[in-house]
This record gives C-alpha cells, structure tokens and sequence, in this order.
C-alpha cells in the first residue's frame, strides 16, 4: 500500500512481537496475549510511535529546505522528545512548544523524563500555559511564524504528528508489518489493541488491516478524556489516510472502534487501576508502561479480557508504543513500587 511513497529510515526495522506468557496466565489463560515493541523501534532517544510516523515525514521536510522543526505537545510530551532526536539526527534546529495539558503533581514533573531529553538533544524548549487539545494549536502557529522572524524556515509538525498530510502513513506500515510477521510465525492475530490520544496512529491501522478487513478487530483504547472529538479526528484522519494510499473503498464511521472506559480521570492523570496495571505488566512481564498511554491501553487490557469481551483462544496484539520516560514525572505515585 506504501509502494509510491518515500521512507526515510529511522527505525531498526520491523519492531519485535513478543508473547506474554505470564501476562495471559494471570488473566486466566483464556485468550494469548502478545506484544508488539514500538517502545523497542529505535535507538532514537528510546523510539517510540512517531518514529516509525516520521519515516514517512522526513523525506517531505527534508524536500521543502526547512532547517527548523516546529512542533507542540504536553510538558510530559513522547512526541516532542522524538522530533527532537529526530532534529539531532538530522542535524537540523528544533523548537518544541510544551503546553500544561496534565494537572502536575510531581516537583520535577517539567525537569525529568521527556523533557530533560529534549533539552540536552538541543531542542528549544518553550513552556506555556495553555491546557490540553490534541487539534491545531494558536501557541504552536505562533511559534512558527517567529521562526521565520528569525530568518529560519520552519518545517510545521502538529501535535503527535496526526493531522499532518503524511502523519497516517507510518501505521499502514505497521499493518503491513504485522502481517509479514504473522506469515513468518504461522499465526493471525484477532484483535489489535492500540491506545488513542491525537489519532494517526490507530487511523493508520484502521487503513492498513482493513486491507485483509480486520479494521474493527483494532480496538482503540482512548487515553485523551475527550472521546468525542478523539474519534473524530481518528475518522477524519483514516478517511484522508485511504484515499491517499488509494484503499479503494472508503473508511465507515462504525470501523473505528473506540473504548472510553479508561481515560478517567483525565488525560496525563493515572487512576488507581491504571497504575495497578502498570504493576501487573511490570511484574509478570518485566515490561513498563507508563502512566498517560500505554499504562492507560494496559488497563483496557486487563480489564477487557478479564470481561471476556475476546472469544476463548483469541490472540490479541497489544501495541506497545513507548511512553516510559514520562514515568520518571511520575515518582510520587509509584514511590512504594
Ligand atoms: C506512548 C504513546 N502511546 C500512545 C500515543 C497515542 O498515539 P496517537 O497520538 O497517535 O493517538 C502516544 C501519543 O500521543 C504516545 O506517546
């Protein structure tokens, strides 16, 4: 599906998948779980999601002579770390616009984990105060136009690289991926699970499993607490994905699946059953997940199959897609482990 557009490589290439063995024990031995490490993707600042997007990105700002990468998150951003390693890579300027989307509990919530990272790849870090929204951002358009006050050219990459052109391509990818890898291990997969917050990640899947029909086995687990407009961004997102990768027919509301049952009680802000699952993974797993994304998919996870939401003798890929470094934003709540 990706045939006629350009990648730039970033990743080590197709991401491990994993059994969780222990994990599905714990859950009853009903269902197979098994893992598929996005976090694992890259040696770039701990890889993650938006890597395996900017693959199909860069070669776009690399074609338009911009030397700036603009781009916007929370202070606890995954995605602004990555287009800072992204920036370092490449050798290019890198200004990142940090809004106050999570209510912060922690002394060092804006010094640790993400951002720290950011800071010493050499991006220009701007804190501000506006609160969460995953669409397009008047801090971040600001930010752009002083780049080019400055004489510099900036190369815009919106929140979590979503509602960017290109920004579906990267998780078709993923789908064609899965695929390759379900012949060479002899299995199929019955549901994805995904966690959801700007959207092109699980509209990227949406697209490409809907190649074989497998569009309703991905099962967003939203993360954002604002469901409404998530979905939609995720189905404008995947409808502009198809016509660009010419699927050939087009994406139905009732094909993005999303689970609202998790996100509480805010985007950034972990419930109680949501560290407890982070414990669960880390304990029967060795494997992290942190407290706003996948700690949040985890939690949908458990939950979801101890439900039996999925038929016996399912085998269910959990999109692991990075997010640890902002547990370290995090140390009041997982101070006794
Ligand atoms: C670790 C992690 N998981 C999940 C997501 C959700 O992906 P998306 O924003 O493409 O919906 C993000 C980014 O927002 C993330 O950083």
């Amino acid at each position: 599906m990706l045939e006629g557009f350009e990648r730039y490589p970033l990743t080590f290439g197709p991401s491990p998948i994993e059994l969780l063995r222990r994990l599905s024990d714990r859950l009853g031995g009903a269902v197979e779980i098994y893992a598929k490490r996005e976090d694992c993707n890259s040696g770039l600042a701990c890889g993650g999601n938006k890597i395996r997007k900017l693959e199909y990105i860069v070669p776009d700002l690399l074609a338009s002579g911009a030397d700036t990468l603009v781009t916007i998150g929370g202070v606890q951003s995954n995605h602004t770390r990555q287009v800072a390693a992204v920036a370092a890579k490449l050798g290019m300027h890198c200004r990142l616009v940090q809004e106050a989307w999570v209510p912060v509990e922690d002394a060092v919530y804006d010094r640790v984990g993400n951002i720290l990272m950011s800071r010493l790849m050499g991006a220009e870090v701007q804190l501000c105060e506006e609160g969460f929204d995953i669409g397009i951002r008047q801090s971040w358009m600001r930010a752009i136009e002083e780049v080019k006050a400055g004489g510099g050219k900036p190369y815009p990459i919106p929140a979590g690289a979503s509602m960017h052109e290109l920004g579906g391509l990267g998780f078709v990818g993923f789908a064609e991926e899965v695929r390759a890898q379900e012949a060479e291990l002899g299995l199929r997969f019955d549901y994805i699970l995904v966690c959801t917050v700007t959207g092109s990640t699980q509209a990227g899947m949406v697209v490409g499993f809907a190649a074989d029909g497998r569009q309703r086995r991905v099962i967003g687990i939203d993360a954002s607490a604002i469901p409404r407009q998530t979905k939609a961004q995720v189905l404008e997102i995947a409808r502009h994905t198809a016509r660009l990768v010419r699927l050939g027919r087009d994406v139905a509301e009732d094909d993005i699946v999303l689970v609202e049952d998790y996100a509480y009680p805010a985007y950034g802000v972990p419930s109680e059953e949501t560290n407890s699952a982070i414990r669960t993974a880390a304990r029967t797993e060795g494997m992290m997940t942190d407290p706003v994304y996948e700690g949040k998919s985890m939690q949908g996870l458990i939950d979801l199959v101890r439900k039996e939401y999925f038929a016996p003798g399912s085998k269910i890929l959990y999109a692991h897609l990075g997010g640890v470094p902002a547990i370290n934003a995090y140390s009041h709540a997982f101070r006794n482990g």
